[in-house]
């Protein structure tokens, strides 16, 4: 098969074929995702409290997101990659964002970017970058970046002025060019609204069934946290109860003496 392009996202949308997109922080996870057949491969800024143990995303940085994103498009041979820009490589205003937005698509190996919010600069922000040539994701409801503003991880968008600001933003973001957005944390009557009012795609998490596609942070689904997963995932496995079990027995032979035995001795 093809690489994913974006006009074939579009297509999708079109033809009422779901979107699948999993995050990917790694080379061996992305070459499993997108040998599963993952359409987009999210180098998500979660990288940080995934992977990297801070409390928020708010600490990551480009260079952080860079050698993340590098790995991942190496391991991306259908799926489309996209690098998720740091909080504050874009908020400074478009030529910051424009630079930082080249990063992960010259250093990074992208073939897109994702920023969060859909207030009037960052749609102006948005613009920018696609007018220089770099194709965007957005992301709006719960926008994990904004943490402080929002009191913390809450739904976004179950009032109605809330809910009005957050159409009328998607808009203005596919006005500005975006070619898909990310719905997260929204009530799903809001979602569907949403979706049905843009052309661009729609990939919600946390945002009902009603969107496009769907998106869920892999360490989630695969229940690889050793946390128990917010109401919105679905945890598919529990890869970390397994790897346990697998470390314990290593352990376990290696103190009992039975690891390694003449199988595995030359
Ligand atoms: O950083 C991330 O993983 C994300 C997704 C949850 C959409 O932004």
């Amino acid at each position: 098969m093809a690489k994913l392009t974006i006009p074939k996202l579009r297509e999708m949308k079109a033809k009422g074929e779901k979107i699948t997109m999993l995050t990917a922080y790694d080379y061996p996870t992305a070459r499993l995702l997108d040998q599963s057949g993952i359409d987009i491969l999210l180098v998500g800024d979660s990288l940080g409290m995934v992977v990297l143990g801070y409390p928020n995303t708010l600490p990551v940085t480009m260079e952080e997101m860079l050698h993340h994103t590098n790995a991942v498009s190496r391991g991306a041979k259908e799926a489309l990659v996209v690098g998720d820009m740091p909080f504050m490589s874009y908020n400074l205003g478009p030529l910051e964002a424009i630079k930082n937005a080249g990063r992960f698509i010259k250093e990074g190996g992208a073939a897109a970017v994702k920023l969060e919010g859909c207030g009037n600069p960052m749609v102006q922000i948005a613009r920018a970058v696609v007018e220089a040539g770099i194709a965007v994701m957005g992301h709006i409801g719960l926008t994990p970046q904004f943490i402080h503003q929002m009191g913390g991880f809450k739904i976004q968008g179950r009032d109605r002025d809330q809910a009005e600001l957050l159409l009328s933003g998607a808009k203005a973001l596919e006005d500005a060019g975006i070619f898909s957005l990310v719905l997260e944390g929204i009530p799903k009557d809001l979602a569907k609204r949403i979706t049905n009012t843009l052309n661009i795609p729609t990939i919600g998490i946390g945002a009902g069934g009603e969107c496009d596609g769907q998106v869920l942070v892999t360490h989630d689904l695969l229940g690889l946290t050793g946390q128990k997963p917010p109401k919105f995932v679905k945890q598919y496995a529990n890869l970390y109860e397994a790897m346990h079990e697998a470390i314990r027995a290593f352990k376990d032979e290696v103190l009992e003496g039975i690891f390694p035995s003449d199988e595995y001795t030359y």
